[in-house]
This record gives C-alpha cells, sequence and structure tokens, in this order.
C-alpha cells in the first residue's frame, strides 16, 4: 500500500511516499520520495526557529512539497492508500499546518488518516533501510528537543524509561554554537569542528560537567551549555577578542572537541546502563543529533562490546522528514491505528502518548 508522510512539527516541511507490505509481520518498505523544504535560512537570521515565522514558511511550502513527493514517487494523489500526519509533539502553529493539510487530503481521498507521534516516527526513520528488530527493543532518540531512551515493545508501542531533564543534546550543540559563531543550527558544523579538535592532545585540558546524571537514565544538558558558553566568553575576554566566533581557530576546534566529547560520552554511558538494564534485541538510534559521526561511532562500538545489534538510519534520514511519518504510519496502520476526523495537534509528548493510548484501547 502506499502511505504518503507529511511532517511539519518544527521548521522543515516534509512529505514522502513509501510503498509498505507485510510479510509474516515484518513491514517492508520502499522509499519513493523523500522532499524537504527546509527554512534553516530563514531562521539563521534569528539565531534559532521562530514559530510563528515557521507556520508561515509551512502554509507557504506545504503545497509544493507535496506536488513534488507526488511528482518524484510517479504517482498521483488517486494512488494513495493512507495519509500518515505528524500530530505532535512540536510546534503547536507549525504543526497544525501540516495536520489541516493532510486530513484535508485523506478526507477528499476517502482514505484513512493516521495519527504520528514525531518522537516514534524518528525511531521508525530506522525501518525504512533496515528490518525492524524483534520486540522488545531499545530506542534512543537525540534531537533538537529530545534525548530520551525508550523500551519499544510489539505492536510498536513506546515506553520512555529514561530522558533529559531539560534542555536536549541537539539544542546544547546549536546554542554553544551560536556562541561560537557556528552557522545555525551549528550541530554539523560542531561535528567537523570537532574532528579536527580531536586530533590533538590539547583539547582534553578543557574540562566541561558531563551531561549524564547519577543513579538514573536522565540526563541534563542546560548547566554544561552554560558551562561552556560561559568558557567561550571567559576565552574571549582573555584573548581581547568580541565575540567566541573570533577565537584562534584551534582553540575553537578545542572547544568543539570537549564539548562533543562529554556529550558523547555522557550519552553512551547511559545507552551501556539503558542497554544492560532490559533484556533487548537491538538499539535503535535515531534523531538529527544521530547524525553525529562521534556519536555514532561510539554507540557502534558499545553495542558490539555488548553483542547487541545496532541500528540507526542514514545521515540523510536522521533529522526531520516525511520518510519516517510514513514508515511510522505504516506500524500504526499495521495495528488498525487510525485516527478520527476531530484529530488535533498537541504540543507536548504526554498528550500524544495519551491521544494514541485512547486509540488502542478503543479498537
Ligand atoms: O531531529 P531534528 O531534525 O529536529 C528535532 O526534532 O529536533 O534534529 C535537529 C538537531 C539540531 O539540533 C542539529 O544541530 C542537530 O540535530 N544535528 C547534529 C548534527 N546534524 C544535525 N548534531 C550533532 N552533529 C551532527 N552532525
Ligand atoms: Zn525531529
Amino acid at each position: 500500500m502506499l502511505i504518503f508522510g507529511i511532517e511539519s512539527s518544527c521548521d522543515d516541511t516534509a512529505a514522502a511516499v513509501i510503498d509498505t507490505s507485510n510479510h509474516d509481520s515484518a513491514t517492508e518498505y520502499r522509499l519513493l520520495s523523500n522532499v524537504v523544504s527546509s527554512q534553516t535560512d530563514t531562521h539563521a537570521l534569528y539565531g534559532g526557529v521562530v514559530p510563528e515565522i515557521a507556520s508561515r514558511c509551512h502554509a507557504e511550502a506545504i503545497s509544493s512539497v507535496a506536488e513534488e513527493a507526488l511528482r518524484r514517487a510517479g504517482t498521483t494523489c488517486s494512488d494513495i492508500d493512507a495519509v500518515a500526519v505528524t500530530f505532535g509533539p512540536g510546534l503547536i502553529g507549525s504543526l497544525l499546518v501540516g495536520l489541516s493539510f493532510a486530513k484535508s487530503l485523506a478526507s477528499a481521498l476517502s482514505v484513512p488518516l493516521i495519527p504520528v507521534n514525531h518522537i516514534e516516527a524518528h525511531s521508525a526513520a530506522a525501518l525504512v533501510e533496515h528490518r525492524e528488530p524483534a520486540a522488545p527493543y531499545l530506542s534512543l532518540i537525540v534531537s533538537g528537543g529530545h534525548t530520551s531512551f525508550y523500551r519499544v515493545d510489539g505492536e510498536f508501542r513506546f515506553t520512555e524509561i529514561g530522558s533529559t531533564r531539560d534542555d536536549a543534546a541537539g539544542e546544547a550543540f546549536d546554542k554553544v554554537g551560536r556562541v561560537m559563531g557556528l552557522p545555525y543550527p551549528g550541530g554539523a558544523a560542531m561535528d567537523k569542528l570537532a574532528a579536527r579538535g580531536m586530533l590533538r592532545e590539547s583539547y582534553k585540558s578543557i574540562r566541561f560537567p558531563s551531561p549524564a546524571l547519577p543513579d538514573s537514565l536522565e540526563f541534563s544538558f542546560s548547566g554544561l551549555k552554560t558551562a561552556a558558553i560561559n568558557y567561550i566568553h571567559t576565552a574571549s575576554a582573555r584573548a581581547g577578542v568580541k565575540s567566541g566566533a573570533e577565537l584562534p581557530l584551534e582553540l575553537r576546534e578545542d572547544i568543539a572537541a570537549a564539548l562533543t566529547r562529554v556529550i558523547v560520552d555522557g550519552i553512551v554511558s547511559k545507552l551501556r546502563e539503558a542497554a544492560v538494564s532490559g533484556n533487548y534485541n537491538a538499539i535503535i538510534m535515531a534523531g538529527g543529533v544521530a547524525a553525529n559521526s562521534h556519536l555514532r561511532l561510539a554507540a557502534e562500538n558499545l553495542c558490539r562490546e555488548l553483542g547487541i545489534e545496532f541500528i540507526t538510519p542514514s545521515i540523510g534520514l536522521c533529522a526531520d522528514n516525511g520518510a519516517m511519518t510514513a514508515a511510522a504510519g505504516a506500524k500504526l496502520f499495521s495495528q488498525n491505528i487510525v485516527a478520527s476526523s476531530d484529530l488535533n495537534a498537541f504540543a507536548s509528548d504526554e498528550r500524544v502518548c495519551d491521544y494514541l493510548d485512547s486509540l488502542r484501547r478503543g479498537r
């Protein structure tokens, strides 16, 4: 069946067409198109996502992104069997644009509307290119808004078992990157800068606090973010420069390496604890920060050491996209989870989970 996925939870307007088929309780996916219209250049002017501007950009882009996804898939609207849409968590105005579009499309085509949780969709991105592991498996979502562990049981049921108490890992990369003058969002540029810093020993003399909290599967990135920003301000004052962007390149590389090291080590130490705390068949790591080369390597090495299968989406499917929404939609649809016509968008994780639970109970 052809599933049309629509994603607009933050600052990317995305649509994709996936052809899915079920074989012996396993779902197979064939990605026919995946179109993402990024608003990065617009928000870069402000150093972060401006919600009102994001909603307006989604409204301007959604029709052409959807048309392009159908065109690239070589399909037309009438071939679509179901529409999957992100209904949260995320920015409410942004979500409403994609949701209204998806609702209208599903209604006009008389096909089911599948309500997708953005976090679960990040995990489903890994299934587009890899066979789904047998349940239970562990899912680590690392993005601009989340750093959380989930136990995934049969029927694609997610239970959070640990999370950040404040900021997400991506937020720390982006905010520190901004003070260092990196282009918004700073994650990808920080990754490259850190790679050069790690070639030397000097970065090890920069000590930042670990984001991993003791005795739990929890993180706190806000203290680390503040410590790194204070370090850059102090170093700038000492060097007599006006901003972190003007610090010598070697020092910026060292700061990036020290920050990346402490984030990667913190996440991987909790990943180890989470992995051994349950009887998991595999680990999925997904979300925008899962594109980080240092984190991918460290997580892969850990899984090899523990003898557990490690699955992560290819870099292109880590950040927000419509393919992940369609893939999660396929999983939900196979469980008979379909939205009613009064589906609303929710900013918070809790409301999204409550709604999906109510649909499961009502089957
Ligand atoms: O999943 P995503 O597209 O959006 C959210 O749901 O938040 O993640 C975006 C985040 C941003 O913080 C961005 O800086 C980060 O992913 N990111 C990276 C890398 N590429 C993107 N962070 C670290 N290293 C990267 N290579
Ligand atoms: Zn995301």
